[in-house]
């Protein structure tokens, strides 16, 4: 396979915030190398990319807006074919010689398209009755000299336009999301039929190019990971031992507040079975002296934080020319800290990985192989690279872990009691989420729990068990349904299942007489209690 990420490329104009994610996830899907860039991006940058295909996404503004995103119009005559959407279509109209008006009513939701020309972006799709997803007040009321409008909707009377000659197209609807029935056919006769692209972005030819990229990067020097266990760490340590094996040093920084479990699992899989050089560093007491009699949330995580650091960078020194540090850094993290233009103007952006503190003196180069990966595409990743369901599938576990869900002061008593506790939850809803993704084939699917865990608060109550009266610990249940985080609500868990992890907890864990789930969505709650 000779895939390479630099010989196909979909660049997507991104005109609102994250609007062009999931275009360029779609791309994706269809295994074509996307990424996204600013609007404002010039046409010059454009060009050093050597985009094979640009798309121009929606965005929530109004191009009559005094502050409405704006692109250079010069992109249209680099003589790569353009696709807009939405927002991008409206722009091209604008830049191009036609207009947008304001309507009275706008169009959100589901409309019927009637193509009313012949199209090379709608081929294959019916003539009459696909239903498309509209978002939009304004709309094109006239379309560039040149252009040919091919789709009306009852409300819309452009909705799509071409001009086949020089590869502009350009649709009012979103074939980017799922309720546009026709949504990847069109975007399939845009990247193979009209631009002519091979599908050629797969796991195997991805790991293939990463590997040798990485290899030919390193040579024969060192490189370092700090190894949590988590989804990113895990696959980015999985590919660099692939590429230069035992050049690579894995530090796992075990600082007590983890689940049950989880050392063990990041040992049996990296030391056992990927027979990778880890150094696994017992820093439980360090912690714990240093959380002691600590209460506010804040505090316990600048804590955690810092001194992980400290404790990574004590082992790095440990180890003779170490050159590289690997970082699980993906995709998201770089466009959610601003996107970063490739290739273009410097970056402007600090991304997380300038955060590292480095002591005085200490340094390493960066290796972010994941860099321009989605979490879906990591996980396929880690599949593909032989990691377990178990790691791959992970629910997010914060950096500060079970610190931040013992409200109030930790002891080892607290810490115990709430491991115990959240093994019994993890265990029970781990199998109500693998009941779930049998029945519907889906991991993430309309009930099952994305992040679950157990808290323990601050507070006594009493209860009767035998016959003897007890006060004891409360444990409260944590369980939501969310895709990302920024929102979420609680898991509509059966109660069977709620029965069950109640009765396990009290009778399992010494010293919890009460179960109590928390029925709070965020917002206004947040996931975690602290
Ligand atoms: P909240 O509680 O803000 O959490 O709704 C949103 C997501 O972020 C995780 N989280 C953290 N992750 N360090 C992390 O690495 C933290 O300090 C932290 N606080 C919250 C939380 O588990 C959820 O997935």
């Amino acid at each position: 396979m000779t895939t390479s990420t630099a010989e196909q490329r979909v660049v997507v104009l991104d005109f609102g915030a994250q609007y062009g994610q999931l275009i360029a996830r779609r791309v994706r899907d269809l295994h074509v190398y996307s990424e996204i860039v600013p609007c404002d991006i010039t046409a010059e940058e454009l060009k050093a990319l050597h985009p094979s295909a640009i798309i121009l996404s929606g965005g929530p503004a109004s191009v009559y807006a005094d502050d409405a995103p704006d692109m250079d119009e010069n992109i249209f005559a680099l003589g790569v074919p353009v696709l807009g959407f939405c927002y991008g279509e409206q722009m091209m109209a604008t830049k191009l010689g036609g207009h947008v008006a304001h309507t009275d009513a706008g169009e959100y939701g589901p409309a019927t398209l009637k193509r009313i020309a012949d199209s090379e972006l709608l081929a294959h799709t019916p003539e009459d009755g696909q239903t498309v997803w509209m978002s939009h007040r304004d709309a094109v009321d006239a379309v560039p000299e040149g252009f040919v409008v091919t789709a009306r909707t009852e409300n819309c009377a452009i909705a799509a336009y071409e001009c086949a000659e020089r590869r502009l197209y350009a649709t009012q609807f979103h074939p980017e999301v799922r309720h546009t029935e026709c949504g990847t056919t069109i975007l399939s006769n845009f990247l193979f039929e009209i631009c002519g692209l091979t599908p050629n972005w797969t796991m195997e030819g991805i790991i293939e190019e990463k590997v040798s990229e990485i290899r030919e990067r390193v040579g024969s020097d060192r490189v370092i990971l700090a190894l949590s266990g988590g989804v990113d760490s895990s696959v980015t340590a999985a590919l660099v031992h692939r590429a230069v094996g035992d050049q690579l040093t894995c530090v796992f920084v075990n600082h007590g507040m983890l689940r049950a479990g989880e050392p063990e699992s990041v040992e049996r899989v990296f030391r056992e079975e990927f027979d990778m050089p880890l150094v696994h560093v017992h820093a439980e007491e360090r912690y714990a002296r240093l959380l002691a009699g600590v209460t506010d949330p804040e505090k316990k995580r600048r804590i955690i934080g810092r001194e992980f650091w400290k404790v990574f960078f004590e082992e790095a020194e440990k180890l003779d020319g170490v050159k590289y540090l690997a970082q699980g850094t993906i995709y998201p993290d770089i466009i959610e800290s601003g996107a970063r233009k490739t290739g273009g103007k410097a970056s402007t952006i600090k991304s997380h990985h300038n955060l590292i503190p480095f002591p005085e003196g200490v340094h390493f180069d960066l290796i972010e192989p994941l860099d321009h990966f989605f979490k879906d595409e990591v996980r396929a990743l880690g599949t593909a690279l032989g990691l377990p369901d178990e790691m791959v599938y992970r629910q997010p576990f914060p950096g500060p872990g079970l610190a931040i869900r013992i409200i109030g002061e930790i002891t080892e008593e607290r810490l115990t009691m709430l491991k115990a506790a959240d093994l019994v939850v993890r265990e029970e809803l781990d199998a109500y989420n693998q009941r779930l993704y049998e029945e519907t084939g889906e991991r993430n699917s309309e009930h099952s729990c994305w992040q679950y865990f157990a808290v323990l608060p601050d507070i006594r109550s009493v209860g009767v068990m035998g016959d003897e009266r007890t006060y004891g610990r409360t444990i409260v249940l944590r369980a939501v349904e969310s895709s990302d985080a920024m929102t979420a609500d609680w898991a509509k868990i059966p109660y069977d299942v709620l029965g069950r992890i109640s009765s396990r907890v009290v009778g399992e864990v010494p010293g919890v007489n009460r179960v109590v789930y928390d029925i709070t969505p965020k917002p206004p709650a947040t996931i975690e209690w602290e």
